[in-house]
Parts: C-alpha cells; sequence; structure tokens
C-alpha cells in the first residue's frame, strides 16, 4: 500500500521492529504500511473517535492484518500501558493538542522510548515540551506532500534537563540544515514572524509577544546558513 509521502516520512522515521503506538490513527494507513513494509512487528492504534477506529478496522480487514494491529479507543496516551509502547507517532493533529496528548501520559518519561511527531501547526509548543521534559530532538525533515511543507520530529527520552530557548523552540534543527526544502519552511517561518513583528510596531504594541519575536527573528539571523 501507499500512505503517501506524508506518512511514508512518518514510517521512515520509526525505528525496525520495536511496538508502535500510533495516537489518533484515523484510517490506520502508517500501522498498516509499516506491518506490510516488514518494519514492525505490531502496532496499537488508537483514537478518541469510533468513526475513525471504523475506518481503521476497515483499513485492518482489507490488509487481513487483525493479528498484527491491535484497534482500541484511548484520549490520547491514557488506554495505553507503557509496555505497550517502544515508538510512539502522532501526526495529522495540531502541537497544541499533541502537546496536550504528551503532557496527560503518567509514564512518558521512560528511557529509551523514541517519539515521531508532525504537528501540523504550534509546532514550537512541540519541542518546548520535549526540550523541558528530558528529550532530546535527534533529528528533524521537512517533505513536501501535495504542495504543502510538513515537518517530521524525531525525538528520544534520555531525562538530559535542556534549556527551551525561544529561538529553539521556534526553528528547531532546522538552521543546521542545507537543503532546498527545509531552507524554504525555515524562511517561511521568518517571514511570518517578520509580519506579526511589523503588525505589533505599527500599532505601536510593545509586549511580551513582541519581545518573543525578537528573539525568535534574532536566533534566526544567527544561526540560518
Ligand atoms: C487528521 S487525523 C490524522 C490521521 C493520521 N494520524 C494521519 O496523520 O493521517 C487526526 C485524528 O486524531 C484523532 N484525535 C483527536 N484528538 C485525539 C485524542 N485526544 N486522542 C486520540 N486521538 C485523537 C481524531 O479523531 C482523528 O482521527
Amino acid at each position: 500500500m501507499n500512505p503517501g509521502k506524508r506518512l511514508t516520512a512518518a514510517a521512515e522515521t520509526v525505528r525496525p521492529g520495536k511496538r508502535v503506538v500510533d495516537v489518533g490513527t484515523d484510517h490506520a494507513y502508517l500501522p498498516a504500511y509499516l506491518i506490510l513494509d516488514g518494519k514492525t512487528p505490531h502496532c496499537l492504534a488508537v483514537d478518541i473517535g469510533a468513526g475513525p477506529l471504523e475506518n481503521a478496522r476497515k483499513t485492518v480487514e482489507k490488509y487481513a492484518l487483525s493479528d498484527r494491529i491491535v484497534l482500541r479507543i484511548s484520549d490520547g496516551l491514557h488506554a495505553v500501558a507503557p509496555e505497550e509502547a517502544e515508538d510512539i507517532t502522532i501526526c495529522g493533529m495540531g502541537g497544541t493538542l499533541m502537546t496536550k496528548i504528551l503532557s496527560e501520559c503518567k509514564w512518558l518519561k521512560k528511557q529509551d522510548l523514541h517519539l515521531v511527531l508532525q504537528p501540523q501547526s504550534h509546532v514550537w509548543e512541540v519541542r518546548t515540551f520535549l526540550l523541558l521534559n528530558g528529550f532530546c530532538i535527534d533529528n528533524e525533515t521537512v517533505l513536501e506532500d501535495a504542495g504543502k511543507l510538513y515537518i517530521t520530529i524525531s525525538a528520544f527520552y534520555d531525562g538530559q534537563e535542556r534549556e527551551a530557548d525561544n529561538g529553539f523552540c521556534y526553528f528547531g534543527t532546522l538552521l543546521q540544515k542545507n537543503d532546498t526544502l527545509t531552507c524554504a519552511y525555515a524562511e517561511n517561518l521568518y517571514r511570518q514572524l517578520c509580519i506579526r513583528l511589523q503588525a505589533l510596531q505599527n500599532a505601536n504594541v510593545c509586549n511580551d509577544e513582541s519581545a518573543w519575536l525578537q528573539n525568535c527573528l534574532a536566533f534566526y539571523e544567527k544561526n540560518k546558513n
């Protein structure tokens, strides 16, 4: 099966042979692809909604994967036990919801736990959570799918405390890369910040937000290749 470029990028970031929990699975394309591709022996596919899990059930039936994919209703990771997860994938939702799901999980700070995250907005909230909670962001990749740019974050729990610098939370490791897509993605973020700061300045507003914007812009200008 072909789950599309975006979910293929998530699948490529999953570690081979690990038990995967896919949160917000909807149609379960990612779990199905991981298993059919031989990358993953077993997946737990969870979703908060009965409708999405019905979509997932159809995919599981279509590819005869009922012995390899378990479907379960769960709000975030609430109905998942720690021993069920080695790699956790959360894709296709906003960064605020993703951060809420991560922060509500009591057992997330587990040695060697690997997160594969594709936030579709508010990515800085996700990075801030990761850095403040002992996760190391080891890689971020940008991909283009149907004319839109997406980011995939790979993070491991190692228990180290890190500073959540505004600029780093906003741009992450993107400025360390030279490829065209990543540069375009970072430049686009930079332009959005410039527009917002200009709007505040035009309205003579000088507040926490304008200071935050200035920090982020200075980080970009200092670190861009
Ligand atoms: C846009 S779909 C993404 C599907 C798939 N992960 C992808 O990337 O294509 C988002 C899914 O997240 C589910 N969802 C939203 N909030 C959730 C939560 N708190 N816990 C689990 N699933 C949730 C929705 O029901 C929906 O099926």
